[in-house]
């Protein structure tokens, strides 16, 4: 058995508009690389960060925290050190904590012969991620962990669900060079809503989900939407109301806050839109005096993976 592995843990895409807390899916051509090496002297050990200014010391970092979580419980005859090559900036909104918190665990799983599944290395990596969100929430963690889209059903007892990902579908992304922090975009969301948002809010997941099933697009289009959430982080994010419209005239199935922001997703229905959605998006921003940057991505069914094999 190998002594260390390098990883690709990717960015993800939580809430999916409607689906605040429970929808996600993963992207493929943004995400950390991490090593994960087994070592003798026990304990965690995080040995190189690059790519942002992130703590070492593990109970203080997302990557160390959910690797502490599963090394408590399984209590390894060997300890582990992690590198991380960070490259999905922190605050971004597409899943940096959870790319971090996923990638050791599953590292480290990996070294020990896989005898954890994916819905326990989950269930691990929502320790590391609860520490940047003050919360437990694994709508980040469960897509990169397990690819594609998933809804997490319930947290406690964790219940995650793969669903299908119709093959046309293509993601693409403005990140605004502006911090969110995750906690504080929860913090402005009120306890309560009005029992006619929560019944268009269910409606439009069933229908998400459903329309995921049958690879149903027009359904999709109309489900991507997100009456809950969206009126107050809007606010947060400049400009979020030019490109929202930028991207629905240039073709676009729907276009929403990517997790709590500042990174806005758009999901159209093949490469060639989801291309001139990026050109039209580029060209609302480059009006404003933010910088940012913007990605097209396939849908990952893959999810986390090995990349030294
Ligand atoms: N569902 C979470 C939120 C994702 O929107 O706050 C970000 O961690």
């Amino acid at each position: 058995m190998s002594k260390e592995i390098r990883i690709f843990s990717p960015a993800t895409v939580a809430n999916v508009a409607c689906g605040f807390d429970v929808l996600g899916f993963c992207l493929d051509t943004i995400g950390d690389d991490m090593v994960i090496r087994k070592t003798e002297g026990k304990g965690i050990k995080i040995t190189k960060i690059e790519g942002y200014d992130l703590p070492f010391e593990p109970e203080k970092n997302v990557a160390g925290v959910s690797a502490l979580a599963m090394y408590e419980a399984l209590q390894p005859d060997c300890g582990f050190e992690i590198e991380i090559y960070k490259k999905i900036k922190p605050g971004s909104g597409i899943g940096s904590s959870s790319a971090s918190a996923s990638g050791s665990v599953f590292g480290m799983n990996a070294l020990l012969g896989n005898p954890l599944n994916k819905t326990e290395l989950t269930k691990y990596a929502m320790k590391g991620e609860a520490l940047a969100s003050n919360c437990e929430h694994a709508d980040n963690i469960a897509p990169g962990i397990f690819g594609g889209f998933t809804l997490v059903k319930s947290v406690n007892p964790l219940q995650v669900l793969q669903l299908p990902t119709p093959s046309d579908l293509y993601a693409t992304l403005i990140h605004p060079q502006i911090e969110i922090k995750t906690s504080e975009s929860r913090a402005i969301l009120p306890n309560k809503i009005p029992l006619q948002n929560a019944i268009t809010q269910w409606a439009n997941v069933g229908s998400l989900v459903h329309g995921l099933h049958t690879s149903d697009y027009e359904l999709i289009k109309t489900a991507l939407n997100d009456v809950v959430i969206e009126p107050y982080r809007k606010q947060l994010i400049p400009h979020f109301n030019d490109v929202k419209s930028s991207a629905l005239s240039a073709g676009a199935l729907g276009c929403a806050i990517s997790g709590s922001g500042p990174s806005i997703f758009v999901l159209s229905k093949g490469e060639k839109t989801a291309k001139k959605v990026e050109e039209s998006i580029r060209s609302a921003y480059s009006k404003t005096d933010i910088v940012f940057e913007t990605y097209v991505s396939k849908i990952n069914t893959e999810g986390i993976k090995r990349i030294d094999d």
